[in-house]
C-alpha cells in the first residue's frame, strides 16, 4: 500500500526518493507526490496516477532540494485525485502518511468549526491540521507531533519535514516505518519499507510504537534521537544492518516479476532446505520440540492463508496436533477461545498485513506464544514474534505471490517434521530435491503445454477449481492467483462439494480445472463426470500417463506424482501459477500490479 520515502543530507533528494518510491511501486498506488525545500519554501509535487506523470513534471522543474519527502498513495479516504495525493502541507509543514485515522471526520468536523481550511477529502490531511494548530499553541515541533499523533486513533505511519528547519520527524502505529543512516555520506532517511533504502543507509533503526525519531544532519554529521510521547528520552527502537539486496529489482531475461519468481521457485526450495537442514536454520527448527501446546492457532490474509491451510494439514496429519485456522480479519473481532499455555502461528509474505498483525497483537495480549512464517526480516511481524520461521525467498515484487506461498508451506512442512523429530531421515532431503526437480521440469517443459491450454480457454467467462483433502487449498489458491491477475471469476471449491450448489453454475461456458491427486482418485474422477456431464469444459492436473484421465479430460496435464506424498501440493500449485499467468497475459492484465490491489495490505 502506500509508499513513503524521506531523505535529508548534503545531496538532492530528489534522485533517492524518487528511486525508493521507484522500488515500492510494486506495493501498488494510485497517486504519487514529493515535497522539497526550494528557496527555504516548502513545495509540494504531486499527481494522480502513475509514478511517471510525477517525475515528468520534476524533470519539467529539475529541483535541488537537500531534503524532502515523498509518497505514492493507494486511496482509503477519498477518490484518486491530485489534491488527496500526498504530501499534505502548507506554509509551515508538509505530511506524508500511511495507514487510516479512524476518527478523523469527527476531528475535521471539530477543527472547520474552529476555523481551520481543508484542501482534500483525505484523514490524511487531518494530522496536519492538528500539528498546525497544536504549533500555533506551543511554537514546538515535538511537541505539536506529539499532541497530534495522542489526538487521533488508528493504526498509521507519519513523516513531517518543517519549514523552520531540515529535520525529519517520524513515528507510527502498528505500521511499518524505517529510518537509515549513512554516516560516510551524512545522510538520513526514512522509508515505509527497508528496501526502498537499500544501497543508501547501511544502517536501520526500527522505532516501535508510538516512539517519535527526529533525523537531523549537521556539520557533515547524522544524529538520530528518539523520543516518547511525553518527550523523553526514548530506547524503544531496534537497529540492525542492511542486508538487502537489489538485484531483486530486475526482470532479468522474464517479461514479468510473476514469471521470474515462478522459476526461481526450484532453487529456493533447495536453497531453504539445506537452511534448515543443514545449516543455520536446524537450530531454530530444533528448538520447536521445546514448546508444547494443546491447540495451534493459525491466522493469515489470502494467499498466506492458503499456505496455512496446507500447513495445517501437515500438523494433523504429520504430528496428530490440533491446528485452528482462520483468515486474520475474522480472527481478530471474533473473540477467539485462546489459552495461555497455546501457541499463535502467523504467515505473511510482508510481515505487515495489518489485520495479521492485529491477530498477533491479541494473542500476545492473552499470554499466547507467537511464532511467525515470514519472509521480511526485521518486518513488524517478524519483531514481534516470540520465534521467527524465515522463508528466505528473497524480495517479492509481484503482487500476486508465488515463491512465497510455495517456500511458507515448505517451512511448515519442516516444522512438521521437526516436530516429530524426521529432521536427520535422509528422505526429508531427497524428498525436497524432488520438489525442486519436478517444478524445474515443469518450468522447461510443461510450459509450453501449459500455455497453450491457456490460449483455448482464457475466454471462457468462469473457472472453478477443484481438489480434495490436501489439494483444496491448492484449488483456493489457483482461483484467488487468476482472479487477482486476470480478473476474471474463479472459485475454489472441495471437488465433492460441488453438487451441494456450484454445480448449478455449469454449462459450456464454465471451464473446470480439475486437480486429480493420487488419492481419492476415483472419487475425484466421479465429480469431473458430474461437471462433464452438464457440459463444462475439463483441464486436469493429475498423475501423467492416465488412461481415464485422458478420457475424461478436454486438456490433460499429466503431472509425475512418484516419490513426493506431502509436497505434492506445492508441486500442482506450480501448474496453475503458471496457467493464471498466461490466461492473464493472454487477456493483457498488468500482472505485476493487477488493478486495484496492494502488495503489502497495512491497513484493515
Ligand atoms: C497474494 O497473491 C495476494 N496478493 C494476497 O492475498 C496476500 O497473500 C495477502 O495480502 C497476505 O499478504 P502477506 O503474506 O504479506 O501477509
Amino acid at each position: 500500500m502506500c509508499g513513503i520515502v524521506g531523505y535529508s543530507g548534503p545531496n538532492n533528494s530528489v534522485g533517492p526518493i524518487l528511486e525508493g518510491l521507484t522500488r515500492l511501486e510494486y506495493r501498488g498506488y494510485d497517486s504519487a507526490g514529493i515535497c522539497l525545500k526550494l528557496e527555504g519554501e516548502l513545495e509540494i509535487i504531486k499527481k494522480e496516477g502513475k509514478l511517471d506523470n510525477l517525475k515528468t513534471l520534476i524533470s519539467e522543474k529539475n529541483p535541488f532540494s537537500s531534503i524532502g519527502i515523498g509518497h505514492t498513495r493507494w486511496a482509503t479516504h477519498g477518490g484518486v485525485t491530485t489534491d488527496n495525493a500526498h504530501p499534505h502541507g502548507n506554509e509551515i509543514f508538509a505530511v506524508v502518511h500511511n495507514g487510516i485515522i479512524e476518527n478523523a471526520s469527527v476531528l475535521k468536523k471539530e477543527l472547520i468549526e474552529q476555523g481551520y481550511k481543508f484542501r482534500s477529502q483525505t484523514d490524511s490531511e487531518v494530522f496536519l491540521v492538528l500539528l498546525t494548530k497544536f504549533y500555533s499553541e506551543t511554537s514546538d515541533t515535538l511537541k505539536s507531533i506529539s499532541r497530534a499523533f495522542k489526538t487521533i486513533v488508528g493504526n498509521s505511519a507519519f513523516v513531517i519535514m518543517e519549514k523552520a528547519s531540515d529535520k525529519l520527524y517520524c513515528l507510527k502505529r502498528s505500521a511499518p516505518l524505517v529510518v537509515g543512516e549513512n554516516d560516510e555520506t551524512a545522510e538520513a532517511y526514512v522509508s515505509s519499507d527497508p528496501f526502498a533504502l537499500v544501497g543508501y543507509a547501511p544502517k536501520l533503526y526500527f522505532p516501535q510504537d508510538s516512539v517519535i525519531c527526529e533525523s537531523v544532519v549537521q556539520n557533515n554529521k547524522v544524529s538520530i534521537h528518539f523520543y516518547e510521547l511525553d518527550l523523553t528520552e526514548s530506547n524503544r527502537y531496534k537497529t540492525q544492518s542492511n542486508v538487502m539486496t537489489i538485484d531483486a529489482t530486475s526482470k532479468g531475461p522474464y517479461e514479468h516479476f510473476m514469471l521470474k519468481e515462478i522459476h526461481e521457485q526450484s532453487s529456493l526450495i533447495d536453497k531453504l532446505g539445506a537452511y534448515y537442514l543443514k545449516g543455520e536454520g536446524r537450530k531454530k527448527l530444533d528448538e520447536l520440540k521445546n514448546f508444547k501446546t494443546p491447540t495451534w492457532h493459525f491466522a493469515a490474509c489470502g494467499t498466506a492463508w492458503h499456505a496455512g491451510l496446507v500447513i495445517k494439514n501437515y500438523f494433523e496429519q504429520i504430528n496428530r496436533q490440533r491446528v485452528s485456522i482462520e483468515i486474520a480479519s475474522e480472527f481478530r473481532y471474533k473473540n477467539p477461545i485462546l489459552n495461555k499455555d497455546e501457541i499463535g502461528l502467523f504467515i505473511s509474505q510482508s510481515g505487515e498485513t495489518a489485520d495479521t498483525l492485529a491477530c498477533q497483537e491479541l494473542c500476545e495480549e492473552q499470554g499466547l506464544k507467537s511464532f511467525s512464517i515470514v519472509n521480511v526480516e526485521g518486518s513488524t511481524l517478524f519483531r514481534n514474534a516470540d520465534k521467527n520461521f524465515l522463508i528466505h525467498a528473497g524480495v517479492e515484487i509481484g503482487v500476486a505471490s508465488t515463491k512465497a506461498f510455495t517456500l511458507q508451506a515448505l517451512t511448515g512442512y519442516l516444522m512438521s517434521q521437526s516436530i516429530n523429530s524426521n529432521l536427520d531421515e535422509p528422505r526429508l532431503m531427497s524428498e525436497i530435491q524432488l520438489l525442486s526437480h519436478r517444478i524445474a521440469e515443469i518450468c522447461s517443459h510443461s510450459e509450453v503445454l501449459i500455455k497453450e491450454i491457456a490460449t483455448k480457454i482464457y475466454l471462457h467467462k468462469g473457472f472453478i477449481f477443484t481438489g480434495r483433502g490436501k489439494y483444496f487449498p491448492i484449488a483456493l489458491e489457483g482461483a484467488l492467483k487468476l482472479k487477482e491477475i486476470a480478473y476474471v471469476h474463479a472459485e475454489g471449491y472441495a471437488a465433492g462439494e460441488l453438487k451441494h450448489g456450484p454445480i448449478a453454475l455449469i454449462d459450456e461456458s464454465i471451464v473446470n480445472i480439475a486437480i486429480v491427486g493420487p488419492e481419492l482418485f476415483e472419487k475425484t474422477i466421479s465429480n469431473i463426470e458430474e461437471v462433464k456431464a452438464r457440459r463444462g469444459i475439463i483441464v486436469v492436473v493429475g498423475p501423467k500417463d492416465n488412461e481415464e484421465l485422458k478420457q475424461v479430460a478436454d486438456f490433460y496435464i499429466g503431472l509425475d506424482f512418484e516419490g513426493l506424498q506431502d509436497l505434492s501440493p506445492l508441486y500442482v500449485n506450480v501448474v496453475l501459477q503458471f496457467l493464471s499467468y498466461h490466461i492473464a497475459k493472454l487477456k493483457g492484465t498488468d500482472i505485476d500490479k493487477p488493478r486495484n490491489l496492494a502488495k503489502s495490505v497495512t491497513v484493515e
